[in-house]
């Protein structure tokens, strides 16, 4: 019993969560489009090498930094409390995994006190953090509202050479649980998709593998990142806005099997993807079971270009470029 009881001590399921996004782009002028005229969100800051969003009172979660990567250069994490940090922090260190502390002006650029730092699975800085600054000022969005508190703002879905190891980091590290599984032939290969939850949220991270042969024909470090909003109407409201705006979509509207989220995915200034959902499911601990689908989508999700493969990697605008990128190697911490 004893055993039991210091396993559930150290047991942070539920006191992790997506706190802020941090996006290395040159297309600053494309992102503010996108997000604040297309997506909605409210546009708090705007420097010359920086934008900064919010959707909720958190002061930052969409950071977009001035830089030619043109990919995400950050995820930050909240932890619930100072037992939880240290635990993480324990847990790295028990597996050599090195970190580092944040400098005052990166947390001031984060929205957050302070931060540490630590090269995550495929090379993902995680930025690990308690308190986010709050904002008072009142929210000036074209969306209604976003799904945050206790789910966190999200998730992001990596494809992964490794996802054994992905998953691992993420459960040893994080305490994360399986939600379920998806596979679906895509292009000929057979894709293979863990959704792990960290919290209520269904999945907060989504692994992507081909079967075989390990594949990853993705540039950037996420497939696509994902906000739910509050209502329907900010979902249909944004894609007529986006396609207004010139942005092409991945995937028009559809529902997943899954979360039964209903949502579409738009190519992003950067070339990922960014999924606008609604009506995600949370996890009920009690009764959840984990389940297998042999789908990505109930319906829908249809690609806006139909030239172009059906499922999940339809973006072929953000594939690598040959057989060297497909294979190229991975970075694990574990
Ligand atoms: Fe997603």
């Amino acid at each position: 019993m004893q055993v039991n009881k210091s396993n559930q001590a150290d047991d942070i399921f539920g006191s992790v969560k997506m706190g802020y996004l941090v996006i290395e782009s040159k297309k600053l002028d494309e992102w503010r489009r996108f997000l604040k005229q297309g997506i909605g969100l409210h546009l708090e800051s705007e420097h010359e090498a920086q934008l900064a969003f919010r959707m909720d009172s958190h002061e930052r979660r969409l950071i977009i930094q001035e830089g030619g990567a043109e990919d995400v250069a950050a995820i930050g994490l909240q932890l619930r409390d100072q037992a939880t940090f240290d635990l993480v922090l324990t847990r790295l260190t028990q597996r050599k995994i090195s970190f580092e502390e944040g400098t005052s002006e990166e947390a001031e650029q984060r929205g957050v006190t302070s931060f540490v730092r630590v090269m995550g699975p495929k090379a993902v800085p995680l930025e690990l953090f308690m308190d986010a600054k709050i904002s008072s000022t009142p929210l000036n969005m074209l969306a209604s509202g976003f799904v945050t508190g206790d789910s966190g703002w999200g998730h992001v879905a990596i494809t992964s050479r490794l996802p054994e190891k992905m998953q691992r980091f993420w459960q040893e590290i994080f305490n994360a649980r399986v939600s379920d599984h998806v596979s679906q032939k895509v292009g000929g290969a057979m894709l293979d998709v863990t959704f792990l939850r960290l919290n209520e949220r269904h999945h907060s991270v989504a692994i992507a593998a081909t079967r075989g042969v390990r594949l990853d024909p993705i540039r950037t470090k996420i497939q696509h990142f994902n906000m739910v909003a509050n209502r329907l109407q900010d979902v249909s409201g944004a894609f007529e806005r986006l396609r207004d705006l010139g942005f092409a979509m991945a995937h028009e509207i559809g529902q997943h099997p899954n979360d039964k989220e209903v949502s579409f995915y738009a190519i992003s200034p950067s070339g990922f993807e960014v999924e606008l959902g609604w009506d995600a499911l949370k996890v009920d601990e009690a009764t959840w079971t984990q389940a297998q689908y042999n789908a990505i989508s109930t319906w829908g999700h249809k690609p806006e270009n139909p030239s172009a493969l059906s499922g999940l990697l339809v973006n072929l605008g953000n594939a690598g470029r040959g057989l060297r990128a497909a294979f190229k190697s991975e970075y694990s911490p574990l």
